[in-house]
């Protein structure tokens, strides 16, 4: 039966026998699949991780950039403020992507690194009405199919919740940008807050960064859609795997790692963890083609 059922996703889902595409357990996944399907459009809603899994990791071999790193390389800030963002980076970066070590471990650096990068943002007093123009500067990317992934979800009203540990204001104005800021997306993530006269000030609320994701959708449960049970969870980094934690009564999720950087590495861990891996897929066509069917 498992061999019908996996000729028939292969029929129905050839994107799934893409090179970049890594999965533990076939019988598994095409189950979760087609429970989806049978479910339908009204009983799913997406939550996806944004930088590195809506946005392009890299682009003809140059990286791509967070929406961090935006700002970072803006216009709006001084040379010395780009100068320490790019030391916090070099430092804190690689500990977000090591293997080695345990999350447990990574929590504190990044607390520390977010905690002094928002600390330099709110020193350079950046005008809300200047970050559109700094996102149209900064060669911000969506991954190819981006269009069609917003479009598919919006035509059939299937909530998006984007889960980001970057800065909201910002990618607001990426997605809006691009044309698919749809009524059907909510985001959860790091605002900025603003004087009376537009400047940013602070951060509002809790801190999100990599790894407390979990802890964050467990004390927001009023940022989820409850009454839609089946959940497509897309995801990059490990810490992205609780993001649907928030969720009442979850029936089946599905969830899809994008795989980007320090593939060897980290193939086990991703394997072991997502239920299909996307490794160098620069693309949506993966999310994409299981969209379509399911809906
Ligand atoms: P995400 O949860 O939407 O993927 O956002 C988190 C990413 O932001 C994470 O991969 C690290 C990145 N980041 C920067 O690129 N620069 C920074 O200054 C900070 C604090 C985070
Ligand atoms: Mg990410």
């Amino acid at each position: 039966v498992l061999t019908v059922f996996h000729q028939l996703i292969k029929c129905e889902i050839p994107e799934l026998n893409k090179a970049s595409v890594c999965v533990r357990d076939k019988g598994r996944v095409e189950t979760i699949i087609n429970n989806m399907r049978r479910a339908g459009p009204n009983a799913l809603q997406v939550i996806s991780d944004f930088d590195m899994t809506l946005t392009r990791f890299a682009h003809n071999g140059t990286r791509c950039p967070t929406t961090h790193n935006i700002l970072h390389s803006s216009a709006l800030i001084s040379d010395d403020c780009k100068a320490k963002m790019t030391d916090l980076l070099a430092h804190y970066y690689p500990i977000e992507i090591d293997n080695s070590m345990s999350v447990e471990e990574k929590v504190p650096h990044m607390v520390e690194w977010w905690t002094q990068a928002h600390d330099l943002l709110v020193q350079q007093r950046i005008r809300k009405d200047q970050l559109a123009q700094a996102v149209r500067d900064s060669g911000s990317m969506l991954r190819e199919g981006y269009k069609s992934f917003f479009d598919v979800l919006q035509q059939n009203s299937v909530p998006l919740l984007i889960f980001s540990a970057g800065i909201g204001d910002i990618l607001e104005e990426v997605i809006r940008e691009h044309g698919v800021f749809h009524p059907n997306v909510r985001i959860f993530s790091n605002y900025m807050d603003y004087d009376q006269h537009g400047v940013a000030c602070a951060f509002k609320g809790e801190l999100i960064h990599t790894f407390n994701k979990r802890e964050g959708a467990l004390q927001n449960t009023h940022q989820f859609v409850h009454d839609r049970t089946n959940v497509l969870l897309l995801g990059d980094s490990l810490g992205d795997l609780n993001m649907a934690d928030g969720v009442k009564d979850l029936h089946d999720i599905l969830r899809i790692g994008y795989l980007n950087d320090k593939v060897e590495e980290r193939r086990e861990a991703y394997v072991s963890s997502y239920d299909i891996v996307l490794e160098k897929d620069e693309t949506l066509d993966v999310p994409n083609a299981i969209l379509n069917y399911i809906t």
